[in-house]
């Protein structure tokens, strides 16, 4: 039976090679900061306390960390001085907590659920710590794990402080570690910085619980999950591993993609079944999508809904506050916005439509505007139920049109339509018989006179 469990999330370092002003851990995978991910991958354990050590001056990571888990208490480092010193920023958190440990980095953002509960397991188990180890491409730089003869971890020796024999080794510290320690901060507190970078390194710990008598144990990882993110280079490289496993996890889920490698996802992106989705298409965060849709090509969606049966492009964007309901259809470069379209609407080609709601059934023309901004404030356009936009229409906002209504094509409505009416809004057309005619006849003979001279 595994016991409660409190996750440290290590947070403190600036991360100097992502040359940014924002803090390394709040740049973003999948439209979520690496610590979200870090957190959410925490509460997938179940029930258990969180705690965020930060450095000095990382407000915005304190207010990150709250975002994506509100109970997280957060812990400030005055100065890095390794990753032991970094766990016992969190002292009243460790001293306050009867059970399981995990530390985790803020930077290392693929860790698998699965992995943890192993990691848990082998608390259960009996093991005092138990280290996350991977075997990398290329070790260097990686702390080296040295195993006994029985699998078990007799120490953890940083690459820099490593004999030639030790740097011979392949198994590496992921970084990622579990501990069942009573008196854990104790434990810390022994932890010198005696070693190359005069650091309080946590992965001392290993060796100061072997000769107590305590077991170490490893699990091994895959190299993907524990790619820790130093620089932007690397961080694109955690999103490809991101979105290469949801893509996975949707065609299983029963979604059909053509080239699912051009497909791009949010963090929270949701879908219903049978939902087809032809190639290039981009989910930013808060999107959901009903039963059946079909997403044509070269579509971008961020904070939109889309009911079931509908379907949406090519090239149409939904940004947020689109909410579609069942059957609505969108075409190729209409731009919705903080608009409700009714069941079975349709807005087929060419449409800004921005701030309002669309009546069920009712029908959009081609290239219709919502004029919903007027430099200064938004207004709303309301479409009845059932009525027609003629194409090339501008509705000014505030406007309302009626259900049932018709909209001549070509119209600037400016003013509220009744139920049932038709607007017209341009001037009426003039006919003349037979002048195109005698126009051409008068343009010929002028011409003939003109290259004669
Ligand atoms: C660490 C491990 C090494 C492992 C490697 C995997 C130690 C001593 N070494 O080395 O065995 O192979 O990760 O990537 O643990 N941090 C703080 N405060 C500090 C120091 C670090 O919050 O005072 C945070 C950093 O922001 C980072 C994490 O702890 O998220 C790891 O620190 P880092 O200095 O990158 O450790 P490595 O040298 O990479
Ligand atoms: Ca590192």
């Amino acid at each position: 039976m595994s016991l409660p469990l409190l996750t440290i999330v290590l947070a403190a370092g600036m991360g100097k090679r992502m040359r940014s002003a924002r803090p390394k851990v709040l740049h973003e995978i999948a439209g979520r900061s690496m610590l979200g991910h870090v957190l959410a991958r925490a509460q997938s354990l179940g029930e258990g306390r969180a705690a965020v050590v930060v450095g000095p001056q990382m407000g915005s990571v304190a207010e990150d960390a709250q975002q994506w888990r509100p109970d997280a208490e957060i812990f400030v480092q005055q100065a890095q001085q390794g990753t032991a010193d970094a766990v016992l920023a969190a002292k009243p958190a460790l001293e306050a907590h009867q059970g399981d440990v995990l530390v985790l980095y803020g930077d290392t953002p693929l860790i698998t659920t699965k992995t943890l509960q192993d990691m848990r397991a082998s608390l259960d188990d009996g093991a005092r710590v138990v280290v996350l180890g991977f075997t990398p491409e290329d070790p260097t730089g990686y702390g080296r794990l040295l195993v006994d003869a029985k699998g078990n971890l007799s120490a953890i020796r940083e690459h820099k402080d490593a004999s030639d024999a030790e740097r011979a080794v392949t198994l590496c510290n992921s970084g990622v570690m579990a501990f069942r320690i009573d008196d854990l901060a104790g434990a810390l507190a022994k932890i010198d910085n005696n070693n190359q970078n005069s650091e309080y390194y946590l992965t001392d710990m290993v060796e100061h619980v072997v000769a107590a008598g305590g077991r170490v144990s490893v699990v091994v990882g895959s190299e993907d999950e524990v790619l820790g993110v130093n620089s932007r280079d690397q961080l694109a490289e955690a999103e490809a591993i991101w979105q290469r496993r949801r893509r996975t996890e949707v065609m299983q889920a029963g979604v059909t993609m053509i080239a699912p490698e051009t497909v791009w996802f949010s963090h929270d992106t949701q879908f219903g079944q049978d939902v087809f989705i032809e190639p290039n298409v981009f989910f930013g965060p808060n999107v959901e999508i009903g039963d059946g849709v079909i997403i044509r090509a070269n579509c971008h969606l961020t904070g939109a809904s889309v009911g079931a049966g509908a379907t949406i492009g090519p090239f149409a964007r939904l940004r947020p506050g689109a909410d579609l309901a069942q059957n609505v259809h969108v075409g190729n470069f209409v731009e919705i916005k903080n608009v409700q379209l009714g069941e079975g609407a349709k807005a087929n080609h060419l449409s800004y439509l921005g701030d309002g709601k669309v009546g069920a059934g009712a029908n959009i023309g081609a290239g219709t505007i919502f004029c919903n901004y007027d430099g200064f404030f938004k207004h709303q356009t309301e479409i009845g139920a059932g009525s027609f936009i003629g194409s090339n229409s501008a509705l000014v906002a505030p406007v309302k049109i009626g259900d049932g209504a018709y909209v001549g094509s070509g119209s600037v409505i400016t003013k509220n339509v009744s139920d049932n009416a038709l607007a017209l809004e341009r001037s009426s057309q003039d006919e003349r018989p037979g002048w195109a005619e005698k126009f051409r006849k008068l343009m010929a003979d002028r011409k003939r006179r003109a290259t004669k001279s």
